[in-house]
């Protein structure tokens, strides 16, 4: 696992954009995708860059059960407006949110990603170590599945709604084990309220407790940080 600490957000996305460029330069062609603040910063940079990605495919790795991609805090619309209207890819997937019949959307999606394998892919992490809607408990050989959020989860992406009680507290979410056959992975975390997270990664044990510490049996991952979210490493 490669670690790199950055003073700034600014400095650690920017980074986190030559890693991607350095995936599409050598190949990678379906690119795994993420929402939420993290990834915003790598977002912009890769707007700003010359990189052309219309012939890659994105496959998303989560979306609330209920909310309509045209619902302002759908990952359906945060994906559109921070990056496919600037910079569209050939084909971008993101679970159907409005798909009631969860046994159809899990098939439909399982089959996207196994006639794409991902490449390169990328993720923010939970307070509670969630990656995608993994949630702690969730065993490690799943693939995409309709998850319970958290409370805390729940909690902590009310920051988003008008309301805490306008959070579904459902999501489509790619498994464990989808996130583990890509190829190469990229993690960001930032702020103080990642740290306890980041050191059960690099510090700790594997346990699905504790679902990024899958990423220990991973042989491609890179992990990029700030001081905060790197605050409790012992060196
Ligand atoms: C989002 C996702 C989540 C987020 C995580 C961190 O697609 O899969 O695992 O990466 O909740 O969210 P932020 O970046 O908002 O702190």
């Amino acid at each position: 696992m490669k670690v790199f600490v950055y003073n700034t957000t600014q400095e650690a996305s920017e980074k986190a954009y030559d890693v991607f460029e350095n995936a599409y330069n050598n190949g990678a062609n379906v690119f795994g995708l993420a929402t939420g603040s993290t990834p915003e910063g790598l977002y912009s940079e890769i707007i700003k860059s010359d990189i052309d990605l219309s012939n890659c495919i994105s496959i998303n790795l989560d979306e609330y059960y209920g909310l309509d991609k045209n619902h302002p805090q759908s990952y359906n619309y945060y994906m559109y407006d921070n990056l496919f209207k600037h910079k569209p890819f050939k084909k971008s997937y993101v679970p159907n949110g409005m798909n009631k019949d969860a046994e159809d959307e899990v098939r439909k999606y399982n089959q996207i990603i196994d006639e794409h394998p991902i490449d390169f892919q990328l993720l923010g992490i939970g307070v509670n170590g969630h990656i995608g809607f993994n949630e702690p408990g969730t065993p490690f050989e799943l693939r995409t599945h309709l998850v319970e959020l958290t409370p805390s989860t729940v909690e902590v992406n009310s920051r988003f709604f008008d309301s805490i009680d306008e959070v579904p507290n459902q999501a489509y979410s790619m498994g464990i084990a989808d996130i583990m056959a890509a190829k190469e992975v990229l993690l960001m975390a930032f702020g103080e309220a990642k740290a306890e997270a980041i050191k059960a990664l690099i510090e700790g044990e594997v346990s699905e407790d504790v679902p990024v510490t899958c990423l220990k049996n991973h042989t491609n991952v890179t992990v990029i940080l700030d001081q905060g979210s790197a605050s409790l490493l012992s060196k």
